[in-house]
């Protein structure tokens, strides 16, 4: 959520900051902007609304100049206009800042300025720290910075450029990422490493509560939450990625690319993870021994959004394979309940950035009480990932796309690596435990044949795109499928889309169906398929279109004829891993039916990657 960017060399910074930005678009894309020091000591400042190839039209060709930060933005404080965009600036012009996170006391700090006869030129909490900066005493740019930080409560990754000290950038870090790069005779500023691979991957990440000091010649941190500023020692490392992950290469888009890597993905977190001679899971990363694995008795998994979705899919897994109560909750409602935290639960925190604001704060929270947290996160060295006590790194590579999908998939398997190694110092048989591993294996196989029938899926998500209401319906392991599947597709696609339980169709929501209105029904071969069937029934009895997600063999009776009905036959698997294999035709329809309406399904509207603010 929000991205900033930074550089300082020997190169003209201008079209550096535009690249960069616009590799981290996908983290805000209200507005954008970049503040540039001339070689005569000049701050020249280009901003606006919109998108970043709308700055790119902007930044004209003199804006020339070797030092610069830049921005894209996703409004908290103020709406997405050309002043509310970022880089601030102080009353004099001088220094320029860019902010992701939130400022807690901007709005006493904006009065104690505007008191002062400061005019303020934005609606923003970022702009107090330009200003909070300039009438700074002190010598240095790192001691007018660290001044600002000592007066300003919440979270920030920050860069800031003054035109009295030209040689260098100053950032900061607290509850937002900032990353330093380390280039030949140029150094790097970012938030997300997206910004930084093409130019180096040797690189070092701040800590909260820790600033830099960034020349073209290297990189000097300290801890600016003491009295004064503190020198730390803080070495660049090389990181194992591969640039060209970050790369959309032919594909139309990120989430297409995103949704067909999925194979590719399940390999990876599956590997080198599975023990088929005794039917469990080597999760080292976990730090729990044996011993450690049986005395818990309840799992609680804690996410947001699609991530708390999955993490229902994993709750479920547990429960019936280590047969220990299991449930899943939103981690944004997690720690205003006050909960109790119990010695013997396993808290899971699971999300795909590792940035989450509302999964950290849980996670902090858990901690605080005592219990023990560990991580199922994608990104590595993130936040979330450095504050669980041990984890599951998912290995799914970089996820762009603001709805997530291959993260989505190795969530699941990382769940069922878990459960399996629950279950497996438990009841869980050797026999059952070998039966899932090789479900498992099968999976990548089983996710391609799936994505392999793009064309058909296209045609179904045509129809659902012409209605603007649908349900999405399943049961027990089938529910949280239907609400990952409704939340797909109503962020992309702009449709209001429903889930509900299939079961509780005739309690309310069954008065809201008619033609107009389908329902994408998720009726594995389980134990409930006529009780689904039989539902199916109810909604056709009123004319509502189906789309039946399902196994091949279910008997769907005289539904199959009707001219309503569209079946989608996804390959079987074991009874607990299906779930995934019934999520992966929604993305699809999700996908089509945003690019047959003509929406960008890589940034919906109102919508960021990384939700960094609570
Ligand atoms: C939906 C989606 C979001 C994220 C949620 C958590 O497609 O991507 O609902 O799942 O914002 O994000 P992470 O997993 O980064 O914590």
């Amino acid at each position: 959520m929000c991205g900033i960017v930074g550089y300082i060399g020997t190169q003209q910074a201008a079209p550096l900051l535009l690249e960069g930005l616009g590799r981290l678009e996908h983290r805000g894309y209200d507005s954008a902007g970049m503040a540039v020091l001339g070689t005569g000591g000049a701050l020249r400042v280009a901003k606006r609304s919109g998108r970043v190839r709308d700055l790119a039209e902007e930044v004209p060709a003199r804006f020339g100049g070797k030092v610069g930060i830049g921005h894209t933005r996703w409004a908290t404080h103020g709406p997405a206009t050309d002043h509310n965009a970022h880089p601030h600036t102080d009353v004099a012009g001088r220094v320029a800042v860019v902010h992701n996170g939130i400022l807690d006391n901007a709005s006493s700090l904006r009065a104690m300025l505007a008191d002062e006869g400061v005019e303020l030129a934005s609606d923003t909490d970022t702009e107090v720290l330009a200003h909070l900066v300039a009438r700074s005493g002190a010598d240095t740019l790192e001691g007018r910075v660290a001044d600002a930080l000592g007066a300003v409560e919440g979270t920030y990754g920050l860069a800031v450029v003054h035109a009295d000290f030209p040689d260098r950038i100053v950032v900061a870090r607290n509850g937002s990422p900032l990353i330093v790069g380390v280039g030949d005779k140029e150094m790097h500023v970012a938030s997300d490493l997206a910004a930084l691979v093409r130019y180096t991957t040797t690189v070092a990440y701040l800590d909260d509560g820790e600033m830099a000091t960034v020349t073209a010649q290297g990189f000097t941190t300290y801890r600016h939450d003491t009295a004064q500023l503190h020198r730390t020692h803080r070495d660049a490392a090389r990181v194992d990625v591969d640039p060209a992950a970050y790369e959309i290469g032919e594909h139309e888009s990120f989430m297409h690319a995103e949704m067909l890597e999925q194979p590719r993905a399940a390999e990876r977190v599956l590997r080198g993870r599975l023990d088929e001679r005794f039917g469990t899971s080597h999760l080292g990363g976990l730090n729990l021994d044996a011993r450690e694995l049986r005395a818990i008795r309840r799992v609680k998994i804690l996410g947001c959004g699609s991530a708390y979705y999955v993490g229902q899919m994993g709750a479920s897994m547990i429960e019936e394979l280590a047969r220990i109560p299991a449930d899943a909750e939103a981690a944004s409602e997690f720690r205003y309940r006050d909960p109790v935290i119990e010695p013997d639960t396993l808290y899971v925190a699971v999300s795909q950035s590792g940035e989450t604001i509302d999964t950290l704060l849980a996670v902090q929270e858990i901690r605080r009480k005592g219990g023990r947290v560990v991580g199922l996160v994608n990104v590595v060295g993130s936040a979330i990932a450095r504050e669980c006590d041990g984890g599951i790194y998912l290995h799914a590579g970089p996820e762009v796309a603001v709805a997530s999908t291959k993260a989505l998939t190795t969530m699941f398997l990382a769940f069922s690596l878990l459960a399996l190694q629950l279950g497996r110092v438990r009841d869980l048989s050797i026999a059952d435990g070998k039966r899932l591993i090789a479900g498992l294996q099968q999976l990548p196989e089983q996710i391609q044949s799936v994505l392999d029938r793009d064309d058909e899926l296209a045609k179904v998500a045509e129809r659902l795109a012409a209605s603007d209401s649908l349900f999405f319906i399943g049961r027990v392991r089938g529910f949280p499928v239907a609400r990952e599947g409704a939340q797909k597709f109503k962020e992309i696609t702009y449709r209001h889309a429903e889930a509900y339980q299939t079961s509780e169709l005739k309690h309310g929501p069954l008065a809201l169906i008619s033609e107009d209105v389908p329902t994408v029904a998720l009726v594995p071969d389980d134990e409930l398929v006529e009780r689904n069937v039989a539902a199916l029934h109810e909604i056709a009895a009123r004319r509502g279109p189906l789309v039946v997600v399902t196994h091949e063999g279910v008997d769907l009776g005289d539904l199959s004829a009707a001219p309503g009905t569209h079946r989608i036959d996804v390959p079987r698997n074991e009874r607990e891993i299906d779930p995934i294999l019934l999520t992966i035709p929604l993305q699809v329809l999700a996908y089509h039916a945003a690019k047959h309406l003509g929406l960008d399904a890589d940034k919906p509207r109102n919508l960021a990657k990384s939700v960094t603010v609570e």
